[in-house]
This record gives structure tokens, sequence and C-alpha cells, in this order.
């Protein structure tokens, strides 16, 4: 039984799993609603907001599952990669609780936990196994990664063959958003408003990314990321959207949708789209069509080079429609297995902690007291 706590962007979540497989409750606060004004994440708001939530959510979660502390066999935490601030106010929260309680305490990497969401999802459906070789495709607001994931044991080990060179999807789905005076998150609206305009409208390309062996650095080669790679690169795009606003003098119009969208406690969907032109809808249906094109197009490539016979797809953008459906669709022309979590276990949340440390927690994998938040904690 292992409580799992989240807390290293803009959700505090608390979540107890069983055996890694079976959710028994899952609480998450999100802090949407306190940085959307800003239109991204504070991260000095973010941490003063864990800390409130923090002991209430664990206690929700604790009441929903009806178990007492002394119940949980180990308590799993977030220690990186995500905002210093906030992670630390879970691992510290966490270190008290295990050591309160006497139980063990386990470190789970963000990323590894939404590769898990999707496992835990997968054998609580009692589906077949995972089929190797498996490649996960990590796609949210911090992340846009590929994992080779391979299971030895009981253990997990991960070798990542892409990454962002520079932003990650979800951010460019965040920024695209923010410059058009939609709001933060970015990546729901434009999913919902991409359906009503023509994603052939605007045409965007992509750089051709240089990716033989011997380009890699004498870094990455060190960390073992030499051999095939697949980047992404999401920067670009959102300066193209950028200069399209620009050459077609859509500011004062985005400014108005912004006026007016702030002024509403809850924009529904039908005020957002009242507050959309046809161009503007045309546009945001042909950025998200480019995105999830070359997210499809670059992860495929590497499904084919690793001979990949189980796709994961996960994290917040995972939760985006049009990605899924390209992905189904694709994978099933190749017959390509391809895995999503629910959308409510894409974005982020504590069920995958505790899921991603059930198998730490078999190979007696534990954290010491001196456990501290890393920003930029590296996946192996
Ligand atoms: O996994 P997550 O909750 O947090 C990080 O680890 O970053 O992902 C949040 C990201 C945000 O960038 C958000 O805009 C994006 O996921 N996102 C979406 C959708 N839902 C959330 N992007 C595209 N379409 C969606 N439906
Ligand atoms: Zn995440």
């Amino acid at each position: 039984m292992i409580l799992g706590i989240e807390s290293s962007c803009d959700e505090t979540a608390a979540a107890v799993v069983r055996s890694g497989r079976h959710l028994l409750a899952g609480v998450v606060a999100s802090q949407i609603a306190l940085h959307s004004p800003y239109g991204g994440v504070v991260p000095e708001l973010a941490s003063r907001e864990h800390l409130r939530s923090v002991l209430p959510v664990t206690r929700a979660a604790m009441e929903k599952a009806g178990l007492a502390y002394q119940d949980v066999d180990a308590v799993a935490v977030t220690s990186g990669p995500g905002l210093a601030g906030a992670l630390l106010t879970g691992v510290s929260f966490a270190k008290s609780l295990a050591w309160a309680l006497g139980k063990p305490l386990i470190a789970v990497n963000h990323i590894e936990g939404h590769i898990h969401a999707v496992l835990l999802e997968e054998s609580e459906r009692a589906s077949r196994d995972v089929e190797f070789p498996v490649l996960a495709l990590v796609v949210s607001g911090g992340h846009t990664h590929l994992f080779l994931a391979e299971r030895r044991g009981t253990s997990w080990h991960y070798r990542n063959v892409g990454h962002t060179r520079d932003d990650a999807a979800g951010e460019a789905f965040d920024k695209t958003a923010k410059l058009l005076g939609l709001g933060y998150p970015g990546g729901p609206v434009i999913d919902r408003l991409a359906r009503f305009g023509d994603a052939k409208a605007v045409k965007f390309t992509f750089a051709q990314l240089k990716h033989s062996a011997r380009q890699t650095s004498k870094r990455a080669a060190v960390a073992n990321e030499d051999g095939p790679r697949f980047d992404f690169s999401y920067s670009g795009i959102k300066t193209a959207v950028l200069r399209h606003v620009e050459l077609h003098e859509m500011f004062p119009a985005i400014e108005e949708r912004h006026h007016a969208l702030m002024s509403i406690a809850k924009p529904t969907d039908e005020d957002y789209r009242g507050l959309c032109d046809q161009h503007t809808l045309d546009l945001i249906a042909s950025f998200q069509a480019a995105v999830v094109g070359d997210l499809t197009k670059r992860t495929l490539a590497a499904c084919e080079e690793f001979g990949v016979r189980t796709l994961l797809v996960t994290g917040g953008v995972a939760a985006n429609s049009a990605l899924r459906a390209s992905f189904e669709k694709q994978g099933a022309r190749r017959g390509l297995r391809v895995c999503f979590p629910s959308r409510g276990m894409s974005t982020d949340n504590a069920a995958m902690i505790a899921a991603a440390a059930y198998p730490k927690f078999l190979a007696g994998e534990f954290a010491g007291m001196d456990l501290t938040a890393e920003a930029n904690l590296k996946l192996r």
C-alpha cells in the first residue's frame, strides 16, 4: 500500500495505490485559477499553494481510501524534475510523514511517473502485459522525451532516445494560447477550439534536425545517449505564430479577447468560440495539426528504428484529442499497440507516483532522510 505525493509544478496531489496496480484513491488540487491571470505558473506562488494544500489533499486521499496512516507500507514522492520550491514542499512533507510513521521513503522521477500512469491503467484493465520493446513518449508542459523502457526483474530502466532541444510541446501550446489572448493553460483550450478551424489554412514547417551518432555531444555519449536520436524542437513554431499575428495585424483583436475573457469567471466553450474570428480558429487548428503531425512523425520513426511493439503516449499533452486520434490511426496502420492514460491520468497526479514507486519498493530501493528536490533530475 503506497501513498504517493506529487508537487512538481502546479498540482498538489496525493494517492494510494495497492500493489502498484490498484488505485484506491487519488486527489488532485489544481492551481490553475491561481496562475491563470499571469499566463503561466509563478514558481513562488506555486510553492506557497503546495504548502497550504499538501496536508488537506493527503488527508482527503487517505479518507477516500478508507485507510489509517499505519496501513501504508511506504511513502513515495516526486523528487524531480520540476520547480525547485514546489518539489521541496512535497519532499519535505513526505520525509516528515515517513519518519513519523517509521515507514520507508521512495523517491520517484516525475517523468517515470507519467510512464507508470499508462502502465497502472493497463494493468487495472487486466489487459495483456505490454510487449517489448516499449517506447514512451512523455509529452507535457515541461517535457518532450522519448524513452526506450526495459524491465529487468521487477525494476524498470530507461534510455533516452529523443528530447526537445528547446521548448516542450505543452509549452508551445501554452505560449501560443497566451499569445492569442486565450489564457493558461493553453492546451485544453486549443484542443477544444481547433475543431472549428481549418487545419490546412496556415502552413507551418519544422526544421530538419540532424541526429547522427557522431554529432551527439561528449556529455550525451557519457550519459549513454549515443546511437540514433529523435529530437524535437517547438520554439520555431511559436515564433512562426507570432510572425503570422504581426503580419495579419491581429493584436487589437487579441487584446480585446484577453480582456473579455478576464472579465468572465469561468469561460465556457461558447465564450471562447464567440471571441475568436474564423481566421484565429484557422490559425489555432493549423498550429495544433502541425505540432501533432510532427510529434507523430518523429515518434513513429523512432518506433521503426527500434522495432517497437508497444508505444506509451503520456503526459499532459497526451490528453489532446487530435494527438490521440493521430497516434491511434497511424499505430493501427503499422500494427503497433499504442496506449494512453485516461485524460485525468495524463496530467499531473499522484497515482502515477505511487505506481512508479512499487517496483522500487519490491527492490528495496529506498531514499534516505537526506533526500532533496532535484529540479533537473534525469531519468535512467
Ligand atoms: O503533465 P502536465 O500536467 O504537467 C507537466 O508535467 O508539465 O502537463 C501540462 C501540460 C500543459 O502544457 C497543458 O497545456 C498541456 O499539458 N495539456 C494539453 C491538453 N491538456 C493539457 N495540451 C494539449 N491538449 C490538451 N487537451
Ligand atoms: Zn507532468
